[in-house]
Order: structure tokens, then C-alpha cells, then sequence
């Protein structure tokens, strides 16, 4: 019986890739370093495989990948709010080297969005003046990163009763379990 709401939230998570609009084209993204502080954000939803390993897009001089040098393992956030449906994620992250892909992926972004990739300073550098900001000519610090989720915990707020299962990842299936909402 879980495995129909497994379905569900795989079929919502790549619809947050595919369908334009849809609430999980974002999620929140939460870290946790040496600092022993978690740290959220905010980022799109890029890429999602069969196995839903998930992809995003970074600027690899951000706080965000100096947290995940120090602990690769992340929380993710989805929530749709037209249909109460919660989906958290915890995974383990890892940094994509491989050229062909990163070319791959850069393609993919078009013109003023490779901005965001190449400013002169790194992200969160302080600034006087936003319209100081310089950008690269020849150099980007773009970054892929991918999450193999380990465990995901589905919530759907409803009548006659809200729905919350846990899947954990065992090696070479997701055990789950019906939760208390
Ligand atoms: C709608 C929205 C989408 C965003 N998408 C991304 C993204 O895909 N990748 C990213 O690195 N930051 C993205 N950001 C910015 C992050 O939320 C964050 O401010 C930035 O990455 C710096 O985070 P850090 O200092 O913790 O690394 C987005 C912000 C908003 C509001």
C-alpha cells in the first residue's frame, strides 16, 4: 500500500523538472558544516533521475559547498501548497567533475543566467553597491551537485486522515512504514 504513495511523490518530484509552474521546481536546501549550524536556501530543482538521484546547479565558491566539504549529508524541503503535500528528504551530496556532463549542463544555461556563475567575487563577498558587481569573461565557477536521497518522508495533509509514510533506503530497496502524522 506505500507503494502507490511512493509513486505519487516520484511522479510530483519530476514534475518539479518538466511541468513549468510547478511548486517543486524549488526546494529547500538545508546544510550543516563544522559550524554545527544547519543553513537553508533556497535552489531549482534541475534534473531528477529514475532513481531520484536530484540535481542542482551552484556557484562553487558558495557557503553552501564549503558545508558540503565538511558533511555531505543534506535535508531537502518540498512543499506543494495546492494539494498540502510535504515530501523531506535527507541524502548524501556529491560535487560533479566529470567535464562532458558539466558541458552537458552548461549548455543548458542560457545567456543572462550564466551570470550567476560568474561574478568577479565570490557569492556573499560584501558589496557597497549592487551595481558594482563585475562579472568573468572567460571563467565561470559553475557547479553541479547531485543528491542520492537515503531516506524520504512523504506527508499529505487530508480527510479523514493526513498521510505520512517513511522510506528508508536498505541497500538495494526502500523499506517503509506508515508514520503518525
Ligand atoms: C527562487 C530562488 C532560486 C534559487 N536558486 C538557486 C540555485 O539553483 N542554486 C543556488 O546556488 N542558489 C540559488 N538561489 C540562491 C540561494 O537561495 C542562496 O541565497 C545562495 O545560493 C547562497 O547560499 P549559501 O551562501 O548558503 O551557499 C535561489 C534563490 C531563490 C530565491
Amino acid at each position: 500500500m506505500t507503494q502507490n504513495y511512493f509513486k505519487e511523490l516520484s511522479k510530483e518530484l519530476k514534475k518539479g523538472v518538466s511541468q513549468k509552474g510547478h511548486p517543486f521546481r524549488y526546494f529547500t536546501l538545508a546544510t550543516v558544516g563544522l559550524d554545527q549550524v544547519a543553513r537553508l536556501r533556497t535552489v531549482v530543482l534541475r534534473d531528477i533521475s529514475e532513481e531520484l538521484q536530484l540535481t542542482f546547479y551552484t556557484d562553487s565558491r558558495s557557503k553552501k559547498m564549503i558545508h558540503l566539504q565538511e558533511n555531505k549529508k543534506v535535508g531537502l524541503l518540498f512543499y506543494n501548497s495546492k494539494n498540502l503535500m510535504q515530501i523531506r528528504i535527507e541524502g548524501m551530496a556529491k560535487v560533479i567533475h566529470d567535464e562532458e556532463i558539466k558541458e552537458k549542463y552548461w549548455k543548458g544555461v542560457k545567456g543572462p543566467s550564466r551570470k550567476d556563475y560568474t561574478t568577479t567575487t565570490a557569492p556573499g563577498t560584501t558589496l557597497t553597491n549592487p551595481d558594482q558587481l563585475d562579472y568573468l569573461d572567460d571563467e565561470d565557477h559553475f557547479c553541479i551537485v547531485q543528491i542520492t536521497p537515503f531516506k524520504i518522508e512523504y506527508l499529505k495533509l487530508k480527510r479523514p486522515h493526513h498521510i505520512r509514510v517513511r522510506y528508508s533506503w536498505e541497500d538495494d530497496y526502500w523499506e517503509s512504514e506508515f508514520l503518525v502524522p
